[in-house]
């Protein structure tokens, strides 16, 4: 169905067409029976994708990155879609409406988006509303941001007060430095910044864990434009705190050989394109970390094969968002039924595991 309605949607406004299906999915998730049918039409699971980290069960390894439901409006239908976990957010302390519209842009030829929402959200408060006493039975991450107008010096207490507000609700929490939509924000990438911004985040995670008998993970999201050295900065960093995984990568601010005129608008670079950026970072970051350090793969799955390169990369888990704009619900269960079948071919017991080649830099 999505096949036939792909070319009618793509005459629309991405961001209508965008808000149009979370409300689309609200609808549907609100009704018990109508749930249940999407969850039988997308009905896919496998043991042999089962995936454990840390505290956390993920009964696949494809999650739905962060963007998509920033307020957490439509969970009961993405859960029903099969991913193995779901990352609300960003969300920031205080709601905010984001840049100036238009900020969604298609990449019809390039199979890619432009965005620079620039964390349009209701706040974290909003989104604990939505989803406090209920139950998904997979992990749901919470994304965190700090608001535009708090100056960098001051981006600790945004992160902490969305962690505390949140701490609840989520199941991991996924500290985001790294859009390109938010003035300023990738300077916290920076040596100088991060270590006492994620001291004081992880400060602040061990008072909560103390408070309510469960510490829950901490991750962090990393931009696919950090040079070499500085992503060995990050690692570095991540592994010293014992930071809990690794999220590579966010959007990019390059433009690599693409055809689509909206390849000119400002903003973070998604889908196809950016595949080789992020998997060049995650085939780093596991050279430097040596799998002491679980990664999360992100950027330009829209099949098994890219979220399989992913895992034979070094990633625990992968994430998509762009993919599923571009070949619809479906996917989650294709890229499911795909990596099944390579196990079959391989008559392999689990998902790939990157052998550690050398004892890596860090
Ligand atoms: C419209 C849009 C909004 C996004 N918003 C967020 C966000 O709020 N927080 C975040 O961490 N990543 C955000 N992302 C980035 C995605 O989570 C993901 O890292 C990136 O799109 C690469 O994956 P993909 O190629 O599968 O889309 C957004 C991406 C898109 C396309």
């Amino acid at each position: 169905m999505f096949r036939f309605l792909k070319p009618l949607l793509y005459q629309l406004e991405p961001e209508w067409v965008h808000e149009a299906t979370l409300g689309v999915s609200r609808a549907v998730g609100s009704s018990r029976r109508l749930e249940r049918l999407v969850e039988i039409l997308y009905d896919f699971e496998d043991q042999r994708l089962a995936v454990e980290l840390g505290p956390l069960s993920f009964p696949n390894p494809v999650g739905l990155a962060a963007g998509f439901d920033k307020n957490g409006v439509a969970l009961s239908l993405l859960y029903a879609l099969g991913f193995g976990a779901v990352e609300v957010g960003t969300v920031t302390p205080r709601p905010q409406p984001g840049n100036p519209k238009p900020r969604l842009f298609r990449l019809v030829e390039d199979q890619a988006i432009v965005n620079r929402m620039g964390f349009n959200n209701h706040g974290v408060e909003a989104l604990v509303a939505q989803v406090q006493g209920r139950k998904f039975g997979r992990p749901l991450g919470v994304n965190l941001g700090k608001n535009k107008d708090t100056p960098n010096e001051q981006a600790a207490q945004d992160y902490c007060i969305g962690l505390e507000k949140a701490y609840e609700v989520g199941d991991y929490f996924t500290i985001n430095i790294s859009s390109p939509n938010t003035v300023g924000l990738r300077d916290l990438q920076s040596e100088e910044s991060l270590v006492p911004l994620l001291k004081a985040i992880l400060e602040h995670r061990q008072k909560l864990a103390n408070r309510s008998g469960n510490k829950k993970p901490l991750w962090l999201k990393v931009a696919p434009d950090l040079s070499q050295e500085a992503l060995t900065v990050v690692c570095q960093i991540a592994l010293e705190l014992r930071l809990d995984a690794l999220v590579l990568t966010n959007t990019t601010l390059e433009r690599p050989g693409l055809s689509s005129l909206n390849g000119l608008q400002s903003g973070g670079l998604s889908g196809k394109p950016l595949g080789p950026l992020s998997n060049q970072a995650l085939d780093f970051a596991f050279g430097l970390t040596g799998g002491k350090l679980p990664l999360v793969g992100v950027g330009g799955i829209f099949s098994a094969q890219d979220a399989w390169a992913k895992l034979a990369l070094g990633a625990s888990l992968v994430q998509v968002y762009t993919g599923l704009i571009f070949e619809g619900p479906g996917l989650v269960r294709n890229i499911k039924q795909g990596l099944v079948e390579r196990l079959n071919q391989q008559r392999a017991y689990g998902l790939p595991k990157r052998v550690v080649q050398s004892k890596g830099t860090v």
